[in-house]
């Protein structure tokens, strides 16, 4: 197997304990975090200490197998009751991205359908979280060259919009929308990303730009409401981005301001592309309105630093992610191809069993 070529991985498996890139900390400092417990690994995922819907399932699928190793009992029916009580306290870190929900179920599959001794399950726990990251690599692998297929044929060199981060740190260590960056990169169809620097938390100034500097890749951070400016000066040829839930019929959750940098790359005809795996995809939501959109602490948006930046008496409102219609997406990025929004059905008749 041709493991991707970048060197940073967020979630470490390391002599039985998980190591964590301390993601608020970048890009001043590159700090690793030692989790030996589940609820300490649950804290990591609220805190945003990993992030990112791929990265969160695999740090979710380790804190499976960390909680399982924390349960006292030889009773196989008492272990799989308090690995249930592990899963749910998983399940409540944070309510959009579906590969939170993806990876427990997995582990919890895992769990049921192995015999034998709890010592046995949590064997196969380890195995199946360490499949789990292995598998999300080459996933991203295939995104990105997947997405080669689709980006436009110019007589330049191509410059590419992103949003929020979705790249190594992101997943398990290559990226699904900056996956498709790295991979036109190396083939050397990349001139330039243009990274919106994704207020309130900044993922785009702080770990994109910091990802992009790792690899050499020319960036340039703009401010999100710096998109439709650029787009129409024509700086840019395609807008790509993450998802944290696509909803059968292409509705697609991710972070907030994805929306109308969609609305904008359609006013602009610049296409408009989701880079998701397959685990992102939520077949049982029929539309993007059920998806449930997590509310951060306003904290996010009145302090920067520790500089309060409004005056006391102001409300505030902090959705993390937004629906992007699928009427304004181009395609849909995955691994076992590009898709319009209204085929997304097709993926699930070739999912494995
Ligand atoms: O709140 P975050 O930083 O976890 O949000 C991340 C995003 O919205 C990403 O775009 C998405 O998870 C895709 S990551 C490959």
């Amino acid at each position: 197997m041709n493991l991707p070529t970048t060197q940073v991985y967020p979630v470490i498996w390391h002599e039985g304990r998980v190591l964590l890139i301390d993601q608020n900390r970048l890009p001043l400092e590159y700090a690793l975090v030692e989790i030996s417990l589940v609820k300490d690994m649950a804290r990591a995922i609220k805190t945003m200490i990993v992030r990112g819907a791929p990265a969160i399932g695999v740090a979710a699928a380790y804190g499976m197998y960390l909680g399982a190793r924390e349960i006292e009992t030889d009773n196989r029916d008492e272990f799989l009751a308090q690995l249930e009580d592990v899963a749910q306290m998983l399940r409540q870190t944070r309510p959009t991205a579906v590969n939170l929900f993806w990876a427990i179920s997995r582990m919890l599959k895992t769990a049921y359908e192995t015999l034998g001794s709890v010592e046995q399950i949590q064997a196969s726990l380890l195995t199946t979280a360490q499949a789990i990251q292995v598998e999300d690599l080459q996933t991203c692998q295939a995104i990105g060259d997947r997405g080669l297929e689709v980006l436009p044929s110019t007589p330049h060199k191509l410059c590419i919009l992103t949003h929020c981060n979705t790249g190594a740190l992101a997943t398990a260590g290559y990226g699904t929308a900056l996956g498709v960056v790295r991979s036109a990169w190396r083939d050397g169809r990349l001139a330039r990303v243009y990274a919106d620097e994704t207020r309130p938390r900044l993922q785009g100034a702080r770990l994109t730009s910091w990802e992009c500097v790792q690899e050499g890749i020319p960036v340039t951070v703009i401010t999100d409401s710096m998109a439709a400016h650029c787009m129409k000066q024509g700086l840019i040829d395609a807008v790509i981005v993450g998802a944290d839930r696509i909803a059968a019929n292409g509705d697609t959750a991710n972070k907030i301001g994805t929306y109308s940098l969609a609305i904008v790359a359609k006013a602009h005809d610049v296409p408009f592309f989701v880079a998701a795996p397959l685990s992102t995809i939520d077949f049982e939501l029929p539309s993007g309105s059920l998806i449930p959109i997590e509310e951060r602490h306003p904290s996010e948006i009145y302090q920067i630093g520790d500089t309060v930046t409004c005056p006391p008496g102001v409300e505030f409102y902090n959705p993390a992610f937004d629906v992007t219609p699928a009427e304004f997406i181009t395609g849909i990025i995955t691994e076992r191809g590009v898709v319009a929004p209204s085929q997304l059905q097709q993926l699930q008749l070739k999912q494995p069993a």
